[in-house]
């Protein structure tokens, strides 16, 4: 491992110590003919949030390895790559070499999700599982031992801009008595519509990490929209 990137673990640690929510910004929802700038100008964050679709899982097409690659020539942020994809496998042996922090796989791409799960594992990857609006919690029973995070999809995965699918905060509820019971360690995440709207009553259910594309990059101050999402960890609700 790089220095930059222990530095950058070492101080996503310290950042997770102070007890905030997490904040990985969609790079999906940049402007692709200025990368460069746009990965700079969510620097504050805590990662990066990497959407591989394939065309066939997602009816959409993202980037590959070789833009990751050089996404992470320019940032010290630890990546946390989303994959989108029907031959999970394939795409955990196309992306490992990176060495993101974590990986996240979909419960409905993997066909032997203990399997892709260890070989994300293997690989020195926090292994982590999605699931889609429709998905219930209780389907993780027998891997959430395995896992460091789970991803809850508020959108149907795809796209940027969509509205958050109020049912997602129920079921964060119940994914947090699984997590409590079964793993204390693992991690929440939640993935789509996102915005200073849901932020309080997300972290107020125990969320750890929010991944954020339009209400981030579609502001005019990036790193005031990203501050207001990392709110201190269960935190009450403001009246
Ligand atoms: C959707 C992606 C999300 C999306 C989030 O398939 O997984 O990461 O880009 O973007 P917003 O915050 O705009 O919903
Ligand atoms: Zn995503």
């Amino acid at each position: 491992m790089s220095k930059i990137c222990t530095d950058k673990q070492k101080d996503m640690e310290s950042k997770s110590a102070k007890k905030h929510v997490l904040v990985s910004p969609s790079l999906l929802s940049a402007n692709f003919l200025r990368l460069g700038e746009d990965i700079l100008s969510v620097s504050s964050s805590d990662m990066l949030h990497i959407d591989v679709m394939d065309g066939h899982f997602v009816p959409n097409m993202t980037i590959g390895p070789l833009v990751l690659e050089n996404v992470q020539s320019i940032t010290s942020l630890p990546l946390d790559v989303h994959l989108m994809v029907e031959n999970t496998d394939f795409f955990i042996d196309l992306f490992s070499p990176l060495k993101p922090k974590f990986m996240s796989v979909h419960l409905a791409g993997a066909t032997h999700l203990h399997r892709s799960i260890q070989k994300i594992r293997k690989e020195g990857i926090s292994p982590s599982v999605v699931l889609n609006p429709h998905e219930d919690p209780s389907t993780l029973e027998y891997i959430l031992q395995d896992l460091d995070m789970v991803l809850l999809m508020s959108v149907n995965p795809g796209f940027g801009g969509q509205s958050f699918i109020e049912s997602t905060f129920k079921k964060i509820e119940r994914l947090k008595e699984m997590i409590t019971r079964l793993n204390p360690n693992c991690l929440i995440e939640v993935d789509g519509g996102v915005s200073d709207k849901n932020i309080h009553r997300l972290s107020v259910l125990g969320v750890d990490v929010v991944v954020s594309g339009n209400y981030i990059f579609k502001s005019k101050d990036r790193k005031e929209a990203i501050k207001s999402l990392q709110v201190p960890v269960h935190a009450s609700l403001p009246r």
